[in-house]
């Protein structure tokens, strides 16, 4: 049975996914990390990407400055592809965008937890998709922290409501 609509309260382990795992995924899971301490939360968090392309390599420099400056240490983070067990593991395993989705789709082979995307699931009515600051400048990176912020706390409020 899908269980990305049922909330199970204890300890409900989350993984976040993105492409390269070393700028919103790493994020999102260091902000809800801090924040659902914070909340009393106990959850078991993860991250990893869909590509293989940095697997082991740290989070991106500019997505290290940006989150310092919020107060999130990425510093230990070390990226790592998504396997096909992530889905047993894993109570629910949320992309980042669209095509991260499709990614995940393909690969769980209706085995384990049905994949989702993150800003929907935590409630965020806009925008549904994460955008990808790799690209782009260091507001981009400030803009994504802000964005993470948003989405733990609507996940936070969604856990809570169960
Ligand atoms: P992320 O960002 O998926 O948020 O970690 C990216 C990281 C690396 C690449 C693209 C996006 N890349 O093309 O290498």
């Amino acid at each position: 049975m899908p269980n990305n609509y049922m909330i199970k309260k204890d300890n409900p382990s989350i993984l976040f996914v993105c492409l390269g795992n070393i700028c919103r995924s790493p994020l999102v899971e260091a902000v809800a990390r801090r924040r659902c301490t914070q909340a009393g939360l106990q959850l078991t968090l993860g991250s990893c990407g869909t590509g293989n392309w940095h697997v082991g390599k740290g989070a991106d420099p500019r997505m290290l400055r940006a989150a310092a400056e919020a107060g999130y240490d990425l510093a230990s983070h070390r990226a790592r592809q998504v396997r096909s067990d992530d889905f047993v593991a894993y109570d629910w395993v949320l992309a980042m965008d669209g095509d991260n989705l499709d990614t995940l789709r393909s690969l769980r082979r209706d085995r384990g937890s049905e994949p989702g995307l993150f800003l929907p699931w935590a409630g965020v009515p806009s925008p549904s998709e994460f955008p990808d600051p790799y690209f782009g400048d260091a507001d981009g990176f400030r803009q994504s922290v802000a964005l993470a912020e948003r989405g733990v706390d609507g996940l936070i409020a969604r856990l809570r409501a169960a």
